[in-house]
């Protein structure tokens, strides 16, 4: 059994509060501190510190084998964790950072194992939200983190999400407003000039085709990972975000889709159920949860959405959703996780 720690919650609007160097300090000497970035809140450890980096695997209950990102401040640091970067890693920080790109490099050798899992390859990226950056300015070192939920739970999109997690497990968290991307990083690697996406995000495959033409998704950001298999991102294995309810996912058309969900709620009066839909639709149930206009503040709100839906002991949940390749795939990989395979195309 692990012990109750206490956990300072402090709040961060300004760059130039001092207690952003005390918490810097916190890493630095080897304490975890949960953080807010553009994408998910993140629970940082000092890279280097082999023994912080094994406390982030326990706080979070994380599978040993999933390796974490390292966030720089600036892409001058990149040589501080990886080696041999080619070109066109350059080429993409320097178009899309700071901000939600990660890229798997070849991993310096001074680099801890425990960060990348045992691989030897680091997943790298330079986050563009201020508290994030100053953080890792003042910590003086490269932060190695993992988005601050417990393994398997939603990433954490506010302070509430990582309060309601990581209380009692971690020295403290940075109180820093919502997350504006809300889905994690676009994670890519780069095989001879190719860039291949094994994880979409607020950096978008038209995004990344503006600096380099050969970009391709891989299989896995869509397809189960079947036994045997050893997808090319450790991550892609597990199964993340889903709530304690049944999702189900109403894929096309959004009349169509609204008009079969309506259907359904009337033959499910018995159970709590909710409605997770675009705005503009209104449905006889008492929990709808609105996702914007669009795919971007679709990815924005759906993780808080799936809490609400554990918050509000929810046992079922309609889900409408239109395909798209940009904001869209992100979205897709993300709620077709939480549905567990239980998609509908209308
Ligand atoms: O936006 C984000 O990326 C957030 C914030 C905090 O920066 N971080 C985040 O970290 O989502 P995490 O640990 O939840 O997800 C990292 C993903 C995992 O799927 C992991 O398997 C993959 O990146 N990854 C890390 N290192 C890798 C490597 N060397 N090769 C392949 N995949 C890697
Ligand atoms: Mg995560």
């Amino acid at each position: 059994m692990k012990d109750i720690i206490q956990t300072k919650v402090v709040k961060i609007t300004d760059i130039g509060d001092t207690k952003l160097a005390e918490m810097g300090e916190i890493i630095r000497n080897g304490g975890l501190v949960s953080f807010p970035t553009e994408t998910v809140y993140g629970l940082g450890a000092n890279a280097f510190d082999e023994k912080a980096v094994l406390s982030v695997f326990e706080a979070k209950n994380r599978p040993a084998d999933n390796p974490l990102i390292v966030h720089l401040a600036d892409i001058c640091d990149l040589d501080s964790v990886a080696e041999e970067i080619p070109d066109e890693a350059y080429r993409l920080f320097e178009r899309f950072s700071p901000g939600p790109l990660t890229i798997i490099l070849k991993k310096k050798p001074t680099l801890p194992d425990a960060v990348t899992a045992g691989l030897d390859t680091v997943a790298v990226r330079i986050p563009s939200h201020p508290i994030a950056r100053a953080l890792i300015e003042e910590a003086g070192v490269p932060i190695a983190a993992p988005s601050s939920n417990l393994s398997g739970r939603p990433s954490p999109t506010n302070v509430q999400h990582v309060i309601d997690d990581m209380m009692g497990r971690i020295p403290a968290i940075i109180d820093g407003g919502a997350c504006s991307v809300g889905v994690e990083s676009t994670v890519i690697e780069i095989i001879s000039g190719i860039v291949n996406v094994l994880r979409p995000g607020g950096i978008t495959k038209s995004d990344l085709e503006e600096v380099l033409k050969n970009v391709t998704v891989d299989k896995h950001v869509t397809e189960m990972v079947s036994d045997g298999e050893t997808p090319r991102s450790p991550g892609m294995k597990y199964k993340h975000y889903a709530p304690n309810a049944e999702v189900v996912v109403y894929v096309g058309d959004t009349k169509n889709t609204a008009l079969e969900i309506k259907g359904l709620l009337a033959l499910e009066k018995d159970i709590p159920c909710g409605v997770i839909c675009y705005d503009g639709f209104a449905f006889d149930c008492e929990t709808v949860l609105y996702m914007g206009e669009n795919n971007k503040t679709y990815a924005e709100r759906l993780f808080d959405a799936l809490r609400q839906c554990d918050t509000l002991g929810i046992k079922k949940v309609f889900a409408q959703f239109t395909e798209d390749e940009d904001y869209g795939l992100a979205v897709r990989n993300r709620l077709f996780k939480a549905a567990g395979g239980r998609v509908v195309r209308i």
